[in-house]
């Protein structure tokens, strides 16, 4: 296509200033910017430009009295042009100062216009406040990252990478490399795979994080790991989860969690810092037991209090579900929620299994003593909602009791977010940082009928369980951590097994044959075999983090080139069928269903 107007060569231009950079202490300099026209005014005599670049937005003026010929080409600029301008930087009169943006103050005089590229009409304006369809925005990405929002994120998330990588280089951690196309290491997602040419038949897997290669660096002498590394995992995908995602991945020889938290706690608090939010150190700690127990959930969302088991102060009422937990959810700050409001809630537990009792007064004239015990134990005010909930009844869950209480965690949950927007009980600039710990060892897959490993295979059991390993799996501790912010899983780490004995024993107690594990993980069997020393870590998610410090609601705004929910990059429009030559030369043949 034929470019719309005569364009101009960058030659040896160069910029004097960045677009964000004058401020009214310089005018009267000669200056050259650069960047991409925001908005163009034509008053006639007079075109004023916002030129635009990553930095901000400076005021260009052409005037048709002063030079008539920049004037005139000047017309011919376009939103999203790319120009060069010089000019002499003016105060501009106190009536016409823009106190909106930090160059408000003055202006570019134009002496000079060079077009260095025109632009189509963009799909969308680059007003960070007009809403666009996230499939318009993933196809012209392009355009989408010159939004102001886009800028922002993209440029926070590089100013947290660096920031982390300064901390941990401080505290001796080597940033080392480890290989994209390998063998499956199980995160309990599917595996991406790269088929080999030279040997058909034969394929990479993708890693779904460095953790083998993080534990062969310990053994290998290294001590001190990290990498800020893509991730891959073929699930099913959701607002905080994509097929490609970064890690920030370390691994320490010789630790207790509390050496990792001591590590991991000044890095978070680094990042939030340059998102500008300030966090206290050390985080709270609580076990996985706690957490279900006042949360119903192992990843709590601490801005809204706990709930509170209150099976004992109604022995002997039909309020009890056999031998099931009665809780009592406190909702801080909603006023009196109407019957109808109630109702909703009352539905949304019905839904999750849950009988609700919604109507405390009403509760009160039956039980005043109960529910006086209820409001003390659960600190309830006057504003507060009170819901009371336990099971709905038949058919008796898998686990009743840990079911009830996730059913709890999730009316909490949703009674918070349903009456936030009236009472700004999720501000999302608030930051509630914990550590949840002792996890169990092994979940019970149901599928499979057979036990999991809760973190992965290659996690520690606590010093005190070791012996039940094979005997009581069910009450196995791990000596694994998960970092909690606002709710969402930030990251997630373990002390590992460095003994080949007790690496040997879990694999079997996850009904893994020794052939099996052999033909699996020999290599780090092997490895164990050789002076492993202890060591330990954790991987936290870079782009969970950096979505929460820049206020987001979904990673893929702070990921410049992501997949839909489909896992499409609508770009570039992968994944792609291949030519039958290159699949022919790969020896993979495609069976139509
Ligand atoms: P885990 O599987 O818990 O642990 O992952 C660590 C963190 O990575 C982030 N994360 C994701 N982010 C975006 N999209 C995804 N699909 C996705 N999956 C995970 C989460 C999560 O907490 N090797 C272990 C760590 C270790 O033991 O050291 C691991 O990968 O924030």
């Amino acid at each position: 296509m034929e470019p719309k107007v005569p364009l101009d060569f960058l030659g040896e231009l160069r910029r004097t200033h960045s677009c964000g950079a004058l401020r009214a202490s310089d005018a009267g300099a000669r200056v050259l910017l650069m960047g991409w026209v925001h908005k163009r005014r034509d008053l006639g005599g007079v075109i004023f430009i916002d030129l635009r670049d990553r930095d901000g937005i400076t005021q260009v003026v052409f005037r048709a009295d002063l030079e008539p010929a920049i004037h005139e080409k000047a017309e011919l600029l376009r939103p999203e042009f790319v120009a060069a301008v010089e000019g002499e930087l003016a105060l501009r009169s106190p009536e016409t100062v823009n106190s909106n943006i930090a160059t408000g103050e003055v202006e570019v005089v134009a002496g000079k216009l060079w077009i260095l590229n025109d632009s189509r009409t963009p799909p969308f304006p680059m007003d960070e406040f007009v809403d666009v369809a996230e499939d318009v925005r993933l196809k012209y990405r392009f355009v989408d990252l010159r939004r102001p929002h886009m800028q922002r994120n993209v440029m926070l998330r590089a100013r947290i990478s660096f920031g982390m990588r300064e901390q941990l280089n401080s505290m001796g951690f080597l940033e080392i490399e480890t290989p994209f196309m390998t063998r499956s290491t199980p995160e309990g997602a599917r595996d991406y795979l790269v088929p080999s040419r030279v040997q058909p038949g034969h394929f990479y897997a993708l890693p779904q994080s460095p953790q083998l290669f993080k534990q062969l660096l310990m053994i290998g002498g290294y001590e001190k790991y990290f990498q800020i590394v893509r991730c891959f995992r073929d699930e099913d995908l959701r607002a905080d989860r994509q097929p490609e995602f970064t890690q920030l991945d370390l691994e320490m020889s010789f630790p207790q969690p509390d050496r990792i938290f001591e590590v991991i706690e000044p890095v978070v608090q680094k990042a939030c810092d340059i998102a500008g939010i300030s966090v206290a150190i050390p985080f709270p700690r609580i076990t996985y037991r706690e957490a279900m127990e006042s949360y119903g959930s192992d990843k709590p969302d601490q801005r809204l209090p706990p709930f509170r088991v209150v099976t004992d102060l109604f022995q002997g009422t039909p309020l009890l579900s056999g031998d099931l937990p009665l809780v009592a959810i406190r909702t801080p700050g909603t006023g009196q929620l109407s019957r109808k409001e109630r109702g909703d809630l009352a539905e949304f537990g019905r839904q999750c299994g849950l009988k609700v009792f919604d109507d405390v007064r009403s509760l009160e004239k039956s039980f005043p003593a109960a529910i006086a015990a209820v409001r003390e134990r659960t600190g309830a005010g006057d504003e507060d909602t009170i819901l009371l909930a336990t099971w709905a009844g038949e058919p008796r869950p898998h686990r009743p009791h840990q079911a009830v209480l996730e059913a709890c965690g999730q009316l909490r949950l949703h009674t918070g977010q349903k009456y936030n927007d009236r009472h700004k009980l999720l501000d999302p600039k608030t930051m509630k940082l914990l550590w949840v710990v002792d996890f169990p060892m092994f979940e019970w897959d149901e599928e499979e009928g057979r036990w999991a490993a809760a973190h992965h295979p290659f996690t520690s059991v606590h010093d005190d369980d070791l012996n039940k390993l094979t005997t009581d799996p069910a009450n196995c501790r791990a000596k694994s951590y998960d970092l909690v912010l606002n709710g969402t899983e930030l990251g997630s780490g373990s002390i590992r097994i460095h003994r080949r004995d007790v690496q040997a024993k879990v694999f079997s107690a996850l009904g893994m044959s020794d052939e099996e594990a052999r033909y699996r993980f020999g290599f780090l069997l092997t490895a164990l075999e050789y002076g492993a020393p202890p060591h330990g870590g954790i991987a936290l998610g870079l782009d969970r983090l950096v979505m929460i410090l820049a206020g987001e609601n979904s990673i893929r705004d702070v990921i410049p080139f992501p997949k839909t929910a489909k896992g499409t990059d609508l770009m570039c429009e992968a994944p792609s069928r291949v030519p039958e030559r290159a699949l022919r030369e790969l020896g993979i043949q495609i069976r139509r269903q």
